[in-house]
């Protein structure tokens, strides 16, 4: 069973995250942290760095949950320059150590596999920070994904392509497909840290947290975690 935590404010949320994370950086500065994109993780991206200031981030380590396929490798919105704008520069890490899984059309067949590796040599991901999409997808593993799932290129939703319209200029630039870290591999992460927040999030936040345990809510995987701790405000907390 997860650990729920009802906080007032993203504000809240985000600094209660950034605090356990910058004391995991203090107490093992080579820490392997699991980072999401989306709208989630902002407020506790925007509190570490006041929390990290005299701390050596020199050697952290990152990987990313997912990636786009086939967006050009300048485009704003890619994962990697999303992670570099909100993560890498104003954290000073060092964007070699920092993953993104490879959505490069011409490397595709390999990207899974290559990621899965680079995690394996690295240790494993000591926290993993995941937002939960509207329909209970966490990384891009929509509705149906396997438990056992690795990294691997997947189809996105339909859902999800107009939830995520509002960071392209139209619906028909959202890329057709990701490649994703699999809920098998998220939930060999040591710590899950599931951030919801809005009134948007209450039905995927119920059925991830006391919902059965299904594939057509990738989210209730979490419950099968033996360290998830679930962060939400009391909008996304209403239908617990
Ligand atoms: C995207 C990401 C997910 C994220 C979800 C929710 O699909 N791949 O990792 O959890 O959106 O997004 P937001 O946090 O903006 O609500």
């Amino acid at each position: 069973m997860a650990e729920v935590v009802v906080v007032d404010s993203k504000a809240a949320a985000g600094a209660l995250i950034a605090d356990e994370i910058a004391e995991l950086i203090r107490r093992q500065p080579d820490v392997v942290l699991g980072l999401a994109t989306g709208s989630t993780p902002t407020p506790v991206y925007e509190a570490l760095p006041s929390r990290l200031q005299g701390v050596d981030v020199s050697r952290v380590r990152g990987f990313a949950l997912d990636e786009y396929v086939g967006l050009d490798p300048q485009h704003p919105e890619t994962y990697r320059n999303v992670i570099t704008r909100e993560v890498v520069e104003p954290l000073g890490l060092n964007p070699e150590l920092i993953h993104t899984p490879n959505g490069d059309p011409a490397s595709i067949e390999h990207a899974g596999d290559d990621y899965e590796a680079a995690i394996l040599a690295a240790g494993g991901v000591e926290l993993q920070i995941l937002g939960i999409g509207t329909g209970g997808h966490i990384g891009f593993n929509e509705p149906g994904s396997s438990f056992a799932s690795q990294t691997r290129v997947k189809t996105l939703t339909a859902q999800t392509r107009s939830d995520n319209a509002r960071f392209f200029d139209s619906i028909d630039d959202v890329p057709m497909h990701c490649v994703t870290q699999g809920l098998g591999t998220i939930l060999r992460a040591r710590h899950l840290v599931l951030l919801a927040f809005g009134e948007g999030k209450a039905d995927a936040v119920a059925g991830a947290v006391e919902g059965p345990i299904t594939s057509s809510l990738p989210g209730s995987a979490i419950q099968l975690h033996p360290h998830a701790t679930v962060v939400v405000d009391e909008a996304a907390a209403s239908k617990l």
